[in-house]
């Protein structure tokens, strides 16, 4: 089988930059390891940046968004019993649409599937060869079959977890990490949410996010800490939790109900560079990861994906090769400033296990700067609506 790029991972970054490239001619086989239900049945991210707007619209699937999306023009941020309103449309003019990850994932598959482009999901022992000649080549098993995959290119979109970042030699790849004391409960209700716009709340007994989907669909999220096991928290267990850190007066909207997703995500920053190695290319979570304090991940694989898709378009329309040895320095210098806000975001919001009371009054120091200064307001809202790109 030949094909002019392979793209390894059907996740957003996968499906996104395989819709914009065949709606440009360019011809692109997905291998999945998983298969579509498993991907669709991962929740995760919610808030997306006009950027990951702007890559849906240039691959055609904004009809759902646009009909469910929900426009956010601020989010409230409490600490301990401090509450402050970002008001993103008055302090940059801009504003954040909620949408699922689900959702965007859905559409993608959806819009690949009705233009005929080839997905090949349970593609196991997925091994990427060659790419730092002219001929790479991708080998997969399936159905117990082993098949080869000829191309230009390769697109890594697999994850962090995935193989094409191990593919790219240790004595090239110099990669960058933080891994917090913490993780993430995510717990999803057919509930409204308690709030018409996203709180991001600092307790002393841990962080809380309360999140949505729609007017009658909640997400919400609590800190806790890495030994702990979904099996731990029921639901009652879990409601409790959120009531005692939200605090009588914002518990009181408060509706709960039976879940219908609860999972715990460990949370690290993390950056690969370079990110590209001959013809290979990394995009999303396989070449960075960011703690979800901000809702910063999917619109980092979104940005990625528009450098790279331009830069195929560029090569096989133009014969130009200034967009694809740009790259790696593109995405990098968008990539370290959503890095910067995520881990300043995780800092000031969460409880850690060995802070002093140093550090305590520190972190109390950074978010009251946010309330005696319209700059430290501002700086907050032109990252949190995503930086230019
Ligand atoms: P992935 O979604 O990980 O997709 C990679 C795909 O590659 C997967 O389908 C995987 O099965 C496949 N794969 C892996 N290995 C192989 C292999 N060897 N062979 C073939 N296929 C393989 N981001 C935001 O922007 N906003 C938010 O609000 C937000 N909230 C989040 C909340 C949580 C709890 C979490 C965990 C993340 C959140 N994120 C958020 C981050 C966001 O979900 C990720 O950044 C996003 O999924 C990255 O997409 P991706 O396609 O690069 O990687
Ligand atoms: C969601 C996740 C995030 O990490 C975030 O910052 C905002 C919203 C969500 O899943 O809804």
């Amino acid at each position: 089988m030949r094909t002019q790029v392979a793209i390894i991972g059907a996740g957003p970054s996968g499906l996104l930059l395989g819709q914009i490239l065949s709606r440009n001619g360019i011809d692109n086989i997905i291998l999945e390891r998983q298969t579509g239900e498993y991907v669709l049945g991962r929740i995760r991210a919610g808030v997306l940046e006009s950027v990951t707007i702007d890559g849906l619209k240039r691959a055609g699937v904004t009809e759902n968004l646009e009909k469910h999306g929900l426009i956010h023009d601020g989010c409230e941020l409490v600490f301990n019993d401090v509450s402050y309103r970002v008001d993103f449309e008055k302090q940059v003019g801009r504003h954040v649409v909620v949408y699922g990850q689900t959702e965007v994932t859905r559409d993608l598959m959806a819009a690949r599937e009705a233009i005929g482009a080839t997905t090949i999901y349970e593609a196991k022992d997925v091994a990427l060869h060659d790419v730092d000649t002219a001929k790479p080549y991708v080998t997969y098993t399936k159905d117990g079959q082993e098949h080869r995959l000829d191309c230009d290119y390769v697109a890594g979109c697999d994850g962090f977890h995935g193989v094409s970042r191990k593919t790219i030699p240790a004595d090239i790849l110099k990669t960058y990490e933080r891994v917090y004391p913490f993780g993430w409960l995510g717990l999803m209700a057919d509930t409204p949410p308690v709030s018409d716009e996203l709180i991001y709340l600092k307790h002393e007994r841990g962080f809380v996010l309360c999140s949505q989907r729609s007017k009658t669909r909640s997400r919400y999220y609590l800190q806790v800490p890495l030994t702990d096991k979904v099996e731990d928290w029921s639901d009652e267990r879990f409601w409790d939790e959120l009531r005692t850190r939200l605090g009588p007066e914002r518990s009181a909207n408060l509706v709960t109900g039976p879940s219908i997703e609860k999972s715990i995500a460990p949370l690290r920053s993390f950056v690969a560079e370079p990110m590209r190695y001959h013809n290979l290319f990394l995009a999303g979570d396989a070449a960075h990861i960011v703690p979800p304090t901000g809702a910063k991940g999917l619109n980092l694989a979104a940005s990625d994906v528009l450098y790279l898709s331009d830069a195929l378009i560029d090569f096989y329309k133009n014969n130009d090769t200034t967009g694809i040895e740009g790259y790696s320095e593109r995405c990098l210098k968008r990539i370290w400033g959503a890095e910067r806000f995520s881990w300043y975001m995780t800092n000031m919001l969460h409880t850690f296990p060995d802070h002093d009371a140093w550090d305590k009054k520190m972190q109390k120091a950074e978010f009251m700067q946010l309330l005696n200064s319209e700059n430290g307001a501002r700086l907050l809202a032109e990252n949190y609506v995503g930086l230019p790109y």
